[in-house]
C-alpha cells in the first residue's frame, strides 16, 4: 500500500489538561520502573555484564533511572560480527520492507510518547516541552526517511541515447556505526539508527553513557516493530574502549555521529587509518558544534527578539548544539534590547524540570557543571555580568549552574569563540550591519544563526552572507523540524548532508550505476 504524505507529528498541547495528567501519570509510572535494566543487545540476544553505567536523573543525582551493562572490547567484536552476518539479508530485503518497519516503530513511539518524554525528563533534564518535542522529532525521522527511502528506491534513467539504457541505484554500506549523543537522546539515535537501517546497512548503536536507557527503548521500538536479531546491535559502553576498537575494525563501513568537535575529529582521524585487511574506506557523516549567533538589527522588533533569544539561549540549559550563545546588537538598540533582556532573563524560573513550572534545570553531568562554571569564571574575570541567575530552593541535589549573560568581552575572547554547552551567553555591540555579519561568522563554526529585523534589505544581505547551515529569520534559532528545516552546518560544525533533508539518506549508500546496450 501506498504511504500518505509525510505530516509532522504535532507537539503536545499543554493548554489541555486532559494532556497534562496523562505526562504527569507518565512520570509516576517512569518513577515505578525505576531503576530500569538495559542488558547489552548483540544478534538478538540480552547480555548482562558484570561492569555496569549507572543512568542518574542530572536534577537529583542520587536518584538512579537506570543500569545498563557496559561493554568491552571483546562485545564490540561480536557486535560487529553479528552485524554483518545479519547485512546480507536485511541489505537485500525490499526497500519497501524496510520502510514498513520505520512506520511500525513510529507507531509503537506514538503509543507510548508520554512515557518516552517522562523518561528523558528523568534521564537527561529535559523540561516537559523539550522532552515532548524530542519524541515527535524521533517520529518524524522513522516517517520521513521511510517515505525517502521509496522515492530512493527506484532506478534513476539517465541520458536518453536511443539503444542504450543506463540506470543509476543505490544500495547499502554494510556495517554502520552509529554513534549518538545524549542531548536529543532518542530523536538524534533515531534519526541516525533509522537512516542507516532504512537503506539496507546492519548498525552497531553506541548510545552516550548519560542516556543509555533512552538509548535502549529506542532499540526496544525496532524490536517491537519486528526488525530481525542481528540488524540492530545495542552497545553502550566507553568511548575509548570499544569506541576506537569500532572506529579501526575493518568490517565497520560507515560511522554516523553526532557529538561534540572533538570526539567528532578524533572519529575522522581514526576512521581513516584504514587497516591492511580493510577493503574499502569507511565514510564518517559527523554532526558537531556551534557557536550560534541571533543579530538584532537597529529595527528589531524587540519583543519577539527578546523572547526568541531567550528560548533559543536557555532552552534545555544551552545544551544543544544548535544554541544561541552569542547576540550581536546593533549600537542604536543595544541599551533597550539590553535593558529588557535583562529583565526577561531574571524572570525565568530554575529548578528541578519534573515540576512543569521551571523553564530550566540542571545539566547533564558533574563534569559538564565544572566545565561551564570555569567559562563562568573566565567571563567574570574578563566582561561584565548583565545577569546571573541562580536556581530556586530545592536545586541542591542536581546539576545546576546559574543563567549567565556577559556584556563587554571582545568577540574573539574564549567565550565568545569555544562552544560552552551550557546556558551561558554573550551580548556584543556592533556599529554596523555588516560588522555584525563579520563578527557573526568570525568563528570556525557554521550551525545555526538568526536575525531579527524589518529591514528587507539587511535581510536580503544576511541570507547571503551570515554563512551557516541554518539561518533563521525573526523566530527561534533551535527546534528544526524533519522535513520543514534540513538540519546541519560546516566548517568545524560538521561533515555530511543534512538530517531530515532529502540528501541524509544518500550518505548511508554508494551508487551504481548499470548500462546496457539495446
Ligand atoms: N536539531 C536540533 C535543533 O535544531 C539540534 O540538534 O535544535
Amino acid at each position: 500500500a501506498t504511504l500518505p504524505p509525510f505530516k509532522n507529528e504535532p507537539p503536545t498541547d499543554w493548554t489541555v489538561e486532559a494532556n497534562r495528567r496523562s505526562f504527569a501519570s507518565a512520570l509516576r509510572e517512569v518513577r515505578k520502573s525505576m531503576p530500569f535494566q538495559a542488558p547489552l543487545i548483540i544478534d538478538g540476544k540480552k547480555i548482562k555484564t558484570e561492569e555496569i553505567i549507572e543512568s542518574r536523573n542530572p536534577n537529583s543525582f542520587s536518584e538512579i533511572v537506570g543500569v545498563a551493562s557496559k561493554a568491552n572490547g571483546s562485545h564490540a567484536q561480536k557486535a560487529v560480527e553479528a552485524a554483518w552476518k545479519a547485512f546480507p539479508s536485511w541489505g537485500d530485503t525490499p526497500p519497501e520492507r524496510r520502510a514498513e518497519i520505520l512506520i511500525r516503530a513510529a507507531e509503537e513511539a506514538r503509543k507510548k510518547r508520554h512515557f518516552l518524554a517522562a523518561l528523558q525528563v528523568l534521564e537527561v533534564g529535559k523540561s516537559w516541552s523539550e522532552a515532548d518535542a524530542d519524541v515527535c522529532e524521533a517520529i518524524d525521522f522513522l516517517e520521513y526517511y521511510a517515505r525517502e527511502m521509496i522515492r530512493l528506491s527506484r532506478p534513476r534513467r539517465m541520458g536518453d541515447v536511443p539503444g542504450e539504457i543506463s540506470e543509476l541505484f543505490y544500495e547499502p554500506r554494510g556495517v554502520a556505526l552509529v554513534v549518538a549523543p545524549w542531548n536529543f537522546p532518542l530523536a538524534i539515535s533515531t534519526g541516525m539508527t533509522s537512516a542507516a537501517l532504512v537503506t539496507g546497512n546492519t548498525v552497531v548503536y553506541k548510545p552516550s553513557s548519560q542516556s543509555a536507557i533512552t538509548g535502549y527503548m529506542m532499540v526496544t521500538l525496532f524490536e517491537k516493530a519486528g526488525l530481525p536479531p542481528g540488524v540492530l546491535n545495542y552497545l553502550p559502553g566507553p568511548g575509548r574502549i570499544i569506541g576506537d576498537h569500532l572506529l579501526r575494525h575493518p568490517l565497520v563501513h560507515m560511522i554516523a555521529f553526532t557529538g561534540s568537535k572533538e570526539v567528532g575529529l578524533h572519529i575522522i582521524a581514526q576512521a581513516a587509518q584504514t587497516p591492511p585487511e580493510a577493503q574499502h574506506v569507511k565514510s564518517v557523516i559527523a554532526e558537531m558544534g556551534g557557536k550560534n549567533a541571533i543579530i538584532i538589527d537597529s529595527d528589531a522588533d524587540l519583543d519577539e527578539a527578546v523572547v526568541h533569544v531567550l528560548h533559543s539561549a536557555f532552552g534545555y540549559q544551552g545544551q544543544k548544539c544548535s544554541a544561541c550563545s552569542r547576540v550581536i546588537v546593533l549600537e542604536e538598540n543595544y541599551d533597550r534590547f539590553v535593558t529588557r533582556l535583562k529583565a526577561a532573563a531574571e524572570s525565568i524560573e530554575i529548578g528541578p524540570v519534573e515540576d512543569p513550572r521551571f523553564f530550566m534545570g540542571a545539566v547533564i553531568d558533574e563534569g559538564a557543571q565544572k566545565k561551564i562554571m570555569e567559562y563562568i569564571e573566565h567571563g567574570k574575570k574578563d566582561g561584565k555580568v548583565l545577569v546571573m541567575k541562580t536556581p530556586e530552593k530545592g536545586a541542591e541535589g542536581g546539576y545546576f549552574v546559574p543563567l549567565t549573560i556577559f556584556t563587554d568581552l571582545p568577540p574573539d575572547h574564549r567565550l565568545c569563540q569555544e562552544e560552552i554547552f551550557g546556558p551561558v551567553l554573550v551580548v556584543i555591540k556592533a556599529r554596523t550591519f555588516d560588522e555584525a555579519l563579520d563578527i557573526a561568522n568570525g568563528t570556525a563554526f557554521a550551525l545555526t544563526g538568526g536575525v531579527f529585523s524589518r529591514s528587507p534589505q539587511n535581510i536580503e544581505k544576511a541570507k547571503k552572507a551570515f554563512r551557516v547551515g541554518n539561518l533563521y529569520i525573526n523566530r527561534g534559532i533551535t527546534g528544526a523540524i524533519v522535513n520543514r528545516h534540513p538540519f546541519g552546518g560546516f566548517k568545524l560544525s560538521g561533515i555530511g548532508s543534512k538530517a531530515g533533508g532529502p540528501d541524509y539518506l544518500l550518505q548511508f549508500m554508494v551508487p551504481r550505476n548499470n548500462v546496457e546496450n539495446t
